[in-house]
């Protein structure tokens, strides 16, 4: 579904308030219905949990955001030269911040006519691409409402693009969901496309796990509102204070992970679904794996899909890691 809001600003809705109430309804019965609970990290993009994602990325101790815009203030020019793209396609796009260093820079190297910004939360990405729209005069802005894991086929093919996936949002999937869609996406690139992946680096745990466990507790009220949303959306009846904000380090996987752990024996009524969830004591929800990387697992993962690695930033001892690669030959 297409809605245009003005000249240089349009909407596709690929995932409509229907079809994402579906999504979360099969996701909540296959993610509590079993012994160990899930639910997938997309659910915390609500407009409030955007806007503490937002609060997140200002925290001293989350790390990420700051090292990645360090990065892009240091090496967007060179990026620019290298992808001499005219259309940047951003992936999990939230506030378009980071962008305008990439836009700034294109225009600075040649011609950027088009900013396409693709994200699962449909009023926070309106509101985002709305005001990037108003400081580009000239841009033409497409804004697509869609899953980065199923909708690829919705972003416009035309024009020479750079999709970026910033944020190390790419942590935030399952290896197996990481292959699939790393090799969707090389499927989706033309020729003369680059990808400009953002990943957060493997460095001292206790860095980490403070990243997602912050003395202000606003990393704990984002991972509780995933609990929120469910209880709007599915007239649950969570009370979000009875479960604790816990992460942890995984040594073997190499990721953080957030949980949310019941502090006491409950039962948590799903009235849309009419499904009761019994939660124990200590029981605890997976609610987001956030994996770390290294330069060299990077490239693995990106040539093993098809990319060819033309150079990476922030490789030698940085806290984060941008990669730009463009379509190359199978293996
Ligand atoms: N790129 C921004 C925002 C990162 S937060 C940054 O670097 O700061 C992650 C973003 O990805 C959110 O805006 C969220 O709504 C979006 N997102 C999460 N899962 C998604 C999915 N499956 N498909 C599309 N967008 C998704
Ligand atoms: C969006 N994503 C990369 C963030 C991360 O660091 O994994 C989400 C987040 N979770 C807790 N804090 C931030």
């Amino acid at each position: 579904m297409a809605a245009s809001t003005s000249p240089s600003l349009s909407l596709d809705i690929h995932l409509g308030a229907e079809d994402l109430r579906a999504e979360l309804e099969r996701d909540v019965k296959s993610g509590l219905g079993g012994a160990r609970k899930s639910l997938p990290p997309k659910w915390f993009y609500d407009t409030v949990g955007s806007k503490l994602f937002e609060e997140i990325t200002e925290l001293p101790e989350y790390y990420p955001t700051r090292a990645e815009r360090a990065l892009l203030e240091l090496h967007a020019a060179d990026i620019a030269v290298l992808a001499r793209s005219d259309t940047l396609v951003e992936l999990g796009a939230g506030s378009c911040e980071k962008t305008r260093l990439l836009l700034d820079a294109l225009a600075a190297s040649g011609e950027v006519r088009r900013y396409v910004p693709f994200d699962v939360s449909a009023d926070f990405l309106k509101a985002s691409a709305a005001d990037l729209s108003r400081d580009y005069e000239g841009l033409q802005v497409h804004a697509v409402v869609g899953d980065f894991l199923c909708h690829l086929d919705a972003i416009p093919g035309a024009g020479r693009r750079l999709v970026a996936f910033l944020g190390g949002t790419i942590g935030n999937l399952v290896p197996t969901q990481r292959r699939r869609f790393l090799a969707a996406l090389r499927g989706s690139m033309g020729p003369s496309d680059h990808l400009l992946l953002g990943t957060d680096l493997v460095k001292d745990v206790a860095r980490i796990l403070a990243a997602y466990d912050d003395a202000a507790g606003v990393t704990a009220r984002f991972n509780r509102n995933v609990l929120s949303v469910v209880n709007r959306e599915l007239e649950a009846d969570f009370v979000p204070s009875r479960f604790d904000h816990v992460v942890r380090w995984d040594p073997y996987a190499r990721w953080v992970e957030m949980h949310l752990r019941s502090d006491r024996d409950q039962l948590v009524h799903i009235g849309a679904l009419g499904l009761t969830v019994p939660f124990a004591r200590d029981e605890e929800l997976l609610t987001e794996i956030s994996a770390k990387f290294t330069p060299a697992g990077v490239e693995a993962e990106m040539v093993r899909a098809g990319f060819t690695v033309d150079r990476q930033w922030g490789a030698d001892h940085g806290e984060f890691l941008l990669t730009l690669a463009h379509p190359g030959s199978r293996r």
